[in-house]
């Protein structure tokens, strides 16, 4: 294993690069005032609204919302890993990309690159025999795909011969490998001999487009239906899902994954245009594979099952796993099939638009999750409870299940749901992370309070109608916009000591420019990648401060501050306020509170 790419080299390579280069190279741009501009690559428009600005060496469209640094470019528009991405650009500065060492204890097991280069050599093959197969030409056509599917996929087939790649790789692989692979299989009394035999053959790739098995699919009957690579070195079930590298390549602009239960029902899907569809491979939904899903900011997941009762099973159980990743950017919902339909008959007999309409009208997560914890006490989806029993169980079943939650507005509005349905009280209470503090104050002010605010966008401009403008939000686009503003804080320890959402993520966008005074808000984001803050700064990166004139910008700034430690002493004089009225105030707790009055008369408007 290589180890880390050190911090300070990415820093270096992002202040050295230029993003306007880096795009301009494969999506011509014009310039526009201070900015540049094109057609957006990653949806389909007429008039340009993806913009590229050297400032702030960022890119954002208008249209779609894409944005981020020329690290998120490449990944996006070449589908490269974070670590390629960075490789890459090192190159056109002819640079080699440094690593850390690796921290101490064993090396990691080293796997067996040539095995990847087997496995892309018998995947060659299969295709090849597919073209001189009578009986495998007439199934793909009796199942009705079409040749640029069948290409786009990959799909070969597997000659009825139980030696055949011996003889063709052999000599360069070893038969170790072929065994290694999942390739070949030694009986009992050590005979050797191909494990896919007259079988069309879907080859499975990785995020990378790496072929690391295969699906085996008998023409017409016969069982078992489908022969699967088994578990290798490379391959492995429980995370890879069919079809992600060729959603991904053939998806220009991602927003949605379909989950399906078949390799035909993937293929299907695509050669009817629905491009999005991935499938696990005979396995239940894991949780490895619902990282996977969102490793790609899409937010959007439709899961498909069977309309019977095992496909409720099933999909209870992708719901359990599903609920760490829950939160209020993701639309998940549950689609089941009408009987003897699967995506596969169902897309021939729907087209694209008809279909995607049914995935419209998919089951929202909450409505399953409501309708899923009733079932599962032997009550009706639309049942009332009548019985205190019930209730209880209901309750703590549901409690139980949103513990595993993180904290949104959608798990607030469920535990209300379910305390409205139970009419009882759950044991658990959800943390609120909404409130400043552990009572719900009427006569606060709302402050900082709230993270999310539909109605107060901005006009006109995607990504803003989500975030309220506070002094900490406008202080950090300022930052974002320009960094050296952060020198004018006087003593930016003291952010710490006030109490208020944003003000540590603040604090930390002062110290990184402290330390690297040129650093861009590419840079800056560079460092939060990953992180919780992540999507909070694009989000902020999204505004444009109201002036442009450095001076104006400088005072622009020293205002947030202000208006930020009046709210923070206002919040620490209702504080104070509040617990002289339920516990009573020690000595230094008075004699803060009146200085505090003292001040919020000398600051008042
Ligand atoms: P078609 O019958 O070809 O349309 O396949 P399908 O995609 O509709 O498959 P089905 O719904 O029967 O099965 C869904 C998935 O379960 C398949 O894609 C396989 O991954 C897996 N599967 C199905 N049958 C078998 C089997 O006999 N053995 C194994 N190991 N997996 C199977
Ligand atoms: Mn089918």
């Amino acid at each position: 294993m290589a180890g880390r790419i050190p911090r300070e080299f990415i820093d270096q390579l992002l202040s050295r690069i230029d993003v306007v280069d880096v795009i301009n190279g494969r999506v011509p741009l014009k310039k526009a005032g201070r900015e540049y501009q094109a057609c957006c690559p990653f949806h389909n428009e007429k008039t340009p609204s993806f913009t590229v600005s050297p400032a702030k060496q960022f890119f954002h469209c208008f249209g779609c919302g894409m944005h981020g640094s020329a690290i998120t470019f490449l990944m996006e528009y070449e589908h490269l890993e974070y670590v390629e991405a960075i490789e890459a650009l090192a190159r056109t500065l002819g640079v080699e990309v440094p690593r850390e060492h690796a921290g101490r204890g064993e090396p990691r097991k080293k796997t067996d690159a040539s095995l990847y280069g087997l496995m892309e050599a018998v995947a060659q093959h299969y295709r090849t025999q597919l073209g001189q197969a009578a009986n495998a030409m007439a199934y793909i056509r009796q199942r009705g795909l079409s040749p640029e599917v069948v290409q786009q996929y990959g799909i070969g087939y597997a000659a009825d011969e139980w030696e055949r790649l011996i003889p063709l790789f052999g000599r360069d692989y070893g038969q170790q490998k072929l065994l290694a692979c999942g390739l070949q299989i030694e009986n009992d009394s050590g005979r050797i001999y191909d494990r896919f035999r007259d079988r069309l053959m879907f080859p499975i790739r990785d995020r990378r487009g790496r072929v690391i098995g295969f699906g085996g699919r008998v023409l017409g009957e016969g069982s078992p239906k489908y022969l699967n690579s088994p578990e290798t070195e490379i391959f492995h079930k429980g995370t890879e899902l069919y079809g992600l590298y060729e959603a991904r390549n053939n998806t220009r602009k991602l927003e949605r994954f379909l989950v399906v239960e078949g390799y035909m029902d993937v293929v299907a899907l695509a050669q009817y245009g629905i491009t999005y569809a991935v499938a696990t491979m005979g396995t239940a939904t894991t949780s490895d594979h619902i990282s996977q899903l969102f490793k790609y900011g899409v937010n959007q997941v439709v899961f498909c099952f069977d309309g019977d009762r095992a496909g409720e099973e099933a999909a209870w159980k992708a719901l359990k796993n599903l609920l760490p990743a829950v939160n209020d950017e993701r639309e998940i919902r549950f689609q089941f099939l009408p009987t003897g339909e699967d995506p596969d008959s169902l897309v021939r007999k729907l087209d694209k638009a008809g279909y995607e309409a049914e995935l419209k009208k998919a089951l929202p997560f909450s409505r399953f999750f409501i309708r899923g914890i009733k079932e599962g006490l032997g009550l009706k989806a639309e049942a009332t409870l009548h019985l205190i029993e019930d209730s209880a169980r209901f309750a703590a079943e549901a409690s139980a299940l949103l513990d595993q939650m993180p904290e949104s507005l959608l798990k607030k509005s469920l535990l209300q749901e379910i305390q409205r349905l139970g009419q009882v009280t759950t044991a658990a209470p959800v943390q609120d992370t909404y409130s400043s503090g552990h009572f719900e104050r009427p006569w606060t002010r709302t402050y900082g309070r709230r993270y999310v605010e539909k109605s107060q966008g901005a006009p006109g401009r995607p990504g803003d109608h989500e975030v309220k403008k506070t002094p900490v939000r406008y202080a950090m686009t300022l930052l974002l916009h320009s960094p050296e503003l952060a020198g004018s804080i006087p003593n930016p320890e003291k952010l710490l000591e006030w109490e208020m959402p944003g003000l540590i993520l603040l604090y930390k966008l002062v110290e990184i420019i402290e330390e690297n005074p040129h650093i861009h808000a590419a840079g800056l984001l560079e460092r939060f990648r990953g992180t919780e803050y992540e999507n909070s700064l694009l989000k902020l990166m999204n505004w444009q401060p109201k002036e442009a004139d450095a001076q104006m910008l400088q005072q622009e700034f020293q205002d947030c501050f202000r208006q930020i430690k009046r709210q923070a002493r206002r919040k620490a004089l209702e504080d104070l306020l509040y617990k002289e009225q339920t516990q009573g105030l020690n000595k230094q707790e008075k004699h803060d509170l009146l200085s505090l009055l003292g001040d919020i008369h000398d600051t008042a408007e």
